[in-house]
């Protein structure tokens, strides 16, 4: 079966859906393809933290009346080490600015129920997804749907937001792509918990044994962190010993971590890698499919969403006014975002991780920076604007 249309886009997470949503607003047609089944990508449990940029993205299209009901606003976060406890104020640092807990799954919900709801074409569980004639006007998406037959589908424009194991990296021409990556020595275990969260804030908690992280879903669910070993075994970890050791990596005199049952539990591999150019003449790469960061910090659901805002104005410019110029642009404006937030995730997770092996130099290193974080105003500042995004998009 033959069909065509604007832009073609493979992967419905975050990146793929919002680009879609996006460039309808501009009037430009697109299909979604995506290898998973709607029910599996609305339950996949990630992302929690969104940069102030990102919410009000979330509002100026459209799609945050649940967000705005329901998501949770935090203006700073607590650093933990030694023994002790420090509020860094974001609002009071950064002349305002803030972060909202709402999670991935419920964007994702919203995403796919706009799209649906507005006729758009989203096709879920294909197979055997293809992206060829990349070098003429009109590339060629390939996929067999849910039901077996075959489609090819003419395009003006292919988005590759396929994620890290994706098929359009890989179908650039050999020897275009530079890779440069950072793989570290531990995994996250993270946990989603009924109980309501113990804390006001964040905490991120550097102790002798590894690091652990109190974040929250709603006023009813915590999500909890440990650092693990690299390649860690999650049947090394029932229950009993996850709450034993966030008490004991998370707890200071006068505050306890109440616990609760625990409904969803996983192993995530820790890298950073970058990509690029992200774009091949007409086949363009966004989130996850062009880079991964650490999580520590936050940024890599951040990173996807203004990846494809920066798309959608550059598509816009290319297919309806036929101006090349924010398409060539692109690559070098998101990989500029893309360095900040990549050099942020590194330095937040060298200052909060324990190297496996024995490193006295490393460790006295990591808490004379969190000690400087913590008393000297620039030092903060640095580290409060990089959170909330220091370079925030704009849809208008
Ligand atoms: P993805 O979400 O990976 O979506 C890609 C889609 O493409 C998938 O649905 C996949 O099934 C589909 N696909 C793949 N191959 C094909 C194919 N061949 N054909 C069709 N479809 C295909 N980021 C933050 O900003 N804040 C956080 O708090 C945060 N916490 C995190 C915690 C954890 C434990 C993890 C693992 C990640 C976290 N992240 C966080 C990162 C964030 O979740 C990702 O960066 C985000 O999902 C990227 O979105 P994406 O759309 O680019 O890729
Ligand atoms: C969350 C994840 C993070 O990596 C982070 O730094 C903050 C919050 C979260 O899942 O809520």
């Amino acid at each position: 079966m033959t069909a065509s249309t604007q832009v073609g886009i493979v992967g419905a997470g975050p990146a793929g859906l919002l680009l879609s949503h996006l460039l309808a607003l501009r009037g430009i047609d697109s299909i979604v393809v995506e290898n998973r089944s709607r029910a599996y990508c609305e339950a996949r449990q990630r992302a929690g933290l969104l940069e102030a940029g990102t919410t009000e993205l979330l509002r100026a299209v459209g799609l945050s009346d649940r967000m705005d009901a329901e998501g949770l606003e935090h203006g700073g976060i607590y650093l933990q080490f030694a023994g002790e406890r420090h509020h860094l104020d974001f609002k009071d640092l950064t002349g305002g600015r803030w972060v909202t807990i709402w999670a991935q799954t419920e964007i994702v919900k919203d995403l796919i129920a706009a799209r649906l709801a507005a006729g758009a074409q989203v096709e879920f569980e294909v197979s055997g997804t293809e992206v060829a004639d990349l070098d003429q006007d009109r590339p060629l998406l390939r996929y067999t749907d849910a039901a077996g037959t075959r489609h090819e589908v003419r395009c003006d424009a292919i988005a590759g937001c396929d994620g890290f194991h994706g098929i359009c990296r890989d179908s650039m021409p050999p020897g275009l792509v530079r890779v440069a990556e950072r793989g570290y020595p531990y995994s996250w275990l993270g946990i989603l918990a009924t109980v309501p969260p113990s804390t006001d804030e964040l905490i991120y908690s550097r102790h002798e044994n590894g690091f652990a992280l109190h974040t929250m879903r709603t006023p009813q669910v915590s999500r909890l962190y440990l650092q693990v070993p690299a390649y860690e075994d999650i049947e090394n970890w029932p229950d009993d010993r996850i709450w034993a050791e966030l008490r004991h990596r998370l707890e200071i005199p006068g505050w306890e971590l109440k616990d609760g049952p625990i409904t969803e539990k996983a192993i995530s591999p820790m890298r950073s890698f970058v990509a690029s150019p992200m774009r091949y003449q007409r086949l363009f790469l966004a989130g996850d499919a062009a880079h991964i960061v650490p999580p520590t910090g936050a940024k890599g659901l951040n990173l996807a969403m203004a990846d494809v805002t920066v798309l959608a104005e550059a598509l816009t410019s290319l297919l309806r006014h036929g101006d090349p110029g924010p398409a060539d642009a692109y690559s070098d404006a998101s990989l500029r975002r893309v360095w900040r937030a990549t050099h942020f995730s590194w330095w937040m997770t060298s200052m909060l991780h324990v190297e496996p092996g024995p490193d006295p130099f490393g460790a006295e290193l990591q808490l004379s920076q969190l000690r400087y974080v913590t008393s000297s105003r620039a030092a903060a500042t640095t580290l409060a604007e990089n959170y909330t995004g220091y370079y925030p998009v704009h849809w208008s």
